[in-house]
């Protein structure tokens, strides 16, 4: 199978993603487009969405899934970002190295298990290491298991479990992939890229 993955330019991307996301019924908080165009302007960042056509009418191509990923800086002004860094303190290092945080990303219910996240996690890490990135990071929670599980699957190690006493299923997991020219070896999907 060849996927067919669109990258997005900063504003349409996050009108496109602020629609998609509509259709995730199991993300608490939405991301709004004003939201994506605060936390990306100004940033290196990645906007892609993969499309496929509906199973009732081939003719008709959606979008199903989608990946935004960004530049992640040692000292960051944002609230949520400088505490994230301070979180990944003493498990990444940022000194002379470019890190890429793999920010909000899903596939609508009817296409998971298609091999589309994997696409767009593929071209992302391409994108990456073209770019110049030497780590990726993501975050998840321990209640998200089919996350967990498909970042298990796309070989990302664990760094960091923050626990919360409260409520195990909410506490967050950290996980990173180094970027080396090993990691675009392993890639299976064939993929087709159009820039909008
Ligand atoms: C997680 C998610 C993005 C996976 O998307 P997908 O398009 O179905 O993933 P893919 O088909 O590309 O699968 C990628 C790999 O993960 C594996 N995988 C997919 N879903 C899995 C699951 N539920 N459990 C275990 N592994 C899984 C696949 O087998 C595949 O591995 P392989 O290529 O080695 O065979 C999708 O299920 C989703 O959007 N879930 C909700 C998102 C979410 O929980 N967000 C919370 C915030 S982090």
């Amino acid at each position: 199978m060849e996927y067919l993955i669109k990258q997005y330019p900063l504003e349409q991307g996050a009108l496109e993603i602020q629609y998609i996301e509509e259709f995730f019924g199991e993300f608490p908080r939405k991301k709004t487009a004003a939201e994506i165009l605060r936390r990306l302007e100004g940033r290196e960042h990645l906007l892609l969405m993969a499309e496929a056509p509906l199973p009732e009418e081939p003719g008709n191509i959606v979008p199903v899934a989608f990946k935004v990923v960004h530049e992640l800086r040692a000292h960051e002004t944002d609230p949520k970002l400088h505490d994230l860094v301070a979180r990944l303190n003493g498990c990444v290092t940022f000194d002379d190295r470019k890190v890429l945080y793999t920010w909000i990303g899903g596939t609508r219910r009817d296409w998971r298990g298609q091999g589309h996240f994997r696409a767009l996690t593929e071209e992302s890490e391409s994108w990456a290491f073209a770019c110049g990135f030497h780590e990726v990071l993501v975050k998840t929670k321990n209640k998200f298991f089919e996350m967990r599980g498909t970042l298990d699957h796309l070989r990302f190690e664990v760094i960091r479990f923050e626990p919360n006493p409260a409520d195990n299923g909410e506490s967050k997991v950290y996980l990173s992939k180094r970027l080396d020219a090993s990691v675009l070896d392993a890639h299976r999907s064939a993929r087709t890229v159009v820039q909008v």
